[in-house]
């Protein structure tokens, strides 16, 4: 079933210009980018995109890493988009994440691992809404 997903290249991996290789996995695996911005997120906007994680030890540490350099915020699309990315991104600490995967090869750590992506379809309509107007996503 077509589907939508809301990823984040994290600040780590645009300042060493990753970017487009990034993309490159996402495009390889299928997925379609269908909205995209470059942003430099507020303190303001990072807590309130990660308020599910807010009572965590590492919030102020990751919302503050978060706003350390640009992101870039897209819409993926594709056949259960929300599972593919999260196959294409890896594990979480890129010391358990697989072989191929974004954050085996390019994260630097368990919290600059260089993606985020939505967790459910639910949790993506949220965060896609969060980032773009209907308008700004063309299918
Ligand atoms: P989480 O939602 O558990 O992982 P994922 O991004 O794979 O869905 O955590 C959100 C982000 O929080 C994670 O990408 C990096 C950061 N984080 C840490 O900095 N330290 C940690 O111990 C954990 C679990 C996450």
């Amino acid at each position: 079933m077509a589907e939508r997903t809301l990823s984040i290249i994290k600040p780590d991996a645009t300042r060493r210009n990753l970017t487009g290789k990034i993309n490159a996995k996402f495009e390889d695996a299928g997925l379609r980018i269908v909205a995209q911005k470059r942003l430099q997120l507020t303190k303001a906007q990072a807590e309130a995109f990660y308020g599910v994680h807010k009572e965590r030890p590492f919030f102020n540490d990751l919302c503050a890493f978060m706003i350390s350099g640009p992101v870039v915020v897209q819409v993926l699309q594709g056949d259960n988009a929300v599972a593919k990315n999260r196959d294409v991104m890896g594990a979480t600490n890129p010391a358990n994440a697989a072989a191929g995967t974004i954050r085996k090869e390019f994260a630097e750590s368990i919290e600059a691992n260089s993606v985020h992506g939505s967790d459910s379809a639910e949790n993506a309509a949220v965060e896609i809404a969060f980032f773009f107007a209907g308008t700004e996503i063309v299918g």
